[in-house]
């Protein structure tokens, strides 16, 4: 396709749809159960969410935009919900800003991310989704990439423009999604996830001029594992390392791996390589690939620049069949903003963004000690919201796992933040959760790690979820965790030997303004 004008084929009233898909996630709101929803972090007032969408800083607001079914608690045509801030501290949240209502998208308008244009406008590359046969994926589907552009300074109202790239679908095996837009060099430069007709998952990489005519150049990055089919959400970005050498990242949620070890435990896994890359060729990987985040609900993470850091949200996915949450009129939370960077051993780290502390509204240090063998320490007996850093003594402690319990309940339920000595893991265990997933995720610390003096766990436990930050986020797990009724405990136990504490701080946090 070559053109200067987007392909524009309405066959749906916007603000119809907007008003009908409003009114939906409200009915669900009116009847919305609050025990598992978030304090502190996004989620719609009604409905499912899944990928963070569109994120950006745009006129003085941060802006999450996110893939959103109004009409019920499952996966459905999407659309896009908005929340907006001007701290990213406190959310407000905006109208839906868009509803499938071209010929392109008629079954959703999907993933996809903003991008500041010369001019200062902010324009959105999305994915059209229909499905071939018209309702279901039994013939594939038929998936294409868009443009929209804010219409006002606050980003509500999203003026679509219609499809930019149409799918070469003798190329591909029906997966065309998720575009990623910035400027390289001086060039519009895109990529996107793809799975070819042999059902290899790569990353295809276009340029423009104009931002309307997109040229194929090459294929970033394909997948060498025989069992991922396709490459979604794909994203890529610049780091510097501490010597200040650049590197390239390249990240995607990876579909159709196998479980390996601690690796690959989710459906489907989202992770990254850190490498090299020149512009017109393929990224070259220096290191395998690697995942953003260890826990058991965590997907389609998606970045943006700015203020000079590299800022990541990601999609706390249920995966397994039914999430209890469901049943309350919602499913579905991003993690907190991440900030991305490499970190003096040259691995990824992410640690929750500054603005995350004022958040804070108590702050209870406790004082060092030693919790003895087989023994539990009741922390605090009940919170709701809480962030809790827990340096470890490695050198003095000698428990063959120790660590928190948070959610602990009268019923006996909890789920477990712990450090592993034999694994020389740190899991987040919910065997002894009341309902939900059960199983553990465990992040393998390395040798260095292990040897190290000490040992950081930065938890924050919301109502329904737990994230646990490891060693300034050398590694990451994000689970969710579904509570009983009553108290909210939070021990520290120690099984067989002792769990030595450096230092013990707990946080109240406060509401983000969303609920
Ligand atoms: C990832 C994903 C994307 C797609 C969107 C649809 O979770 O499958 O590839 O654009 O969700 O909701």
């Amino acid at each position: 396709m070559n053109n200067d004008n987007p392909v524009y084929t309405p066959i749906r009233d916007d603000e119809e749809e907007l008003a009908k898909a409003e009114a939906g996630a409200e009915s669900l709101e009116v009847e919305r159960t609050d025990r598992w929803y978030p304090k502190f972090h996004i989620a719609s007032n009604g409905g499912w969410i899944n990928d963070p969408n569109g994120l950006c800083r745009y006129k003085g607001r941060w802006h999450v935009y996110y893939q959103l079914f109004p009409y019920g608690t499952q996966w459905g045509a999407c659309h896009w919900g908005h929340v907006s801030s001007s701290d990213m501290v406190t959310w407000r949240r905006d109208p839906i800003a868009m509803a499938p209502t071209l010929e392109q998208e008629k079954d959703g308008v999907f993933s996809g991310s903003a991008v500041i244009d010369d001019e200062g406008g902010l324009k959105f590359y999305y994915t059209g989704h229909r499905w071939v046969n018209g309702k279901d994926d039994s013939d594939g589907q038929w998936q294409v990439q868009m443009l929209a552009e804010a219409a006002d300074d606050d980003a509500t109202r999203l003026d679509k423009k219609g499809m930019v790239i149409d799918c070469p679908r003798d190329k591909v095996d029906s997966h065309f999604r998720d575009p990623k837009v910035w400027k390289q060099d001086g060039v519009w430069t895109m990529i996107h996830g793809v799975s070819t007709s042999e059902k290899k998952g790569q990353i295809w990489l276009y340029t423009s001029e104009n931002m309307i005519d997109w040229k194929f150049s090459n294929v970033l990055y394909e997948s060498p594992d025989p069992d991922v089919f396709m490459l979604e959400c794909p994203d890529f970005f610049p780091l510097k390392d501490k010597d200040g050498n650049e590197k390239w990242v390249i990240c995607f949620s990876a579909q159709g791996a196998r479980p390996n070890g601690y690796m690959n435990r989710n459906k489907d896994n989202a992770g990254y390589m850190i490498g090299t890359w020149t512009p017109g060729e393929a990224f070259k990987p220096e290191t395998e690939f690697r995942l953003w985040d260890c826990g058991a609900n965590y997907y389609a993470p998606q970045s943006f620049e700015a203020d000079g850091r590299r800022i990541m949200y990601g999609w706390m996915s249920p995966f397994a069949g039914n999430a209890p949450m469901q049943s309350d009129g919602w499913c579905g939370q991003m993690t907190l903003p991440r900030e991305v960077f490499l970190g003096d051993d040259g691995d990824v780290h992410t640690v929750p963004v500054k603005e995350i502390e004022k958040l804070r509204i108590n702050t209870f240090e406790h004082v060092p000690r030693t919790i003895e063998t087989n023994e539990e320490a009741l922390v605090d007996e009940d919170k709701e919201a809480a962030e809790i850093e827990l340096d470890i003594d490695l050198k003095h402690s000698t428990s063959e796992r120790a660590g928190l319990k948070v959610h602990a309940t009268l019923d006996g339920s909890y789920t477990y933040v712990a450090f592993d000595q034999q694994a020389g893991t740190v899991v987040i265990d919910r065997a002894a959760a009341a309902r939900g997933d059960r199983g553990y995720r465990a992040a393998r610390l390395s040798d260095d790690e292990l040897q190290a003096d000490e040992l950081k766990l930065h938890v924050f436990v919301d109502r329904g979820s737990v994230e646990v930050y490891v060693n300034d986020g050398h590694y990451v797990l994000s689970s969710y965790s579904y509570p009983s009724d009553g108290p909210r405990a939070i021990k520290l136990t120690s099984e067989c030997g002792v769990l030595a504490i450096n230092r013990l701080a707990v946080h109240d946090i406060k509401s983000i303004g969303l609920e």
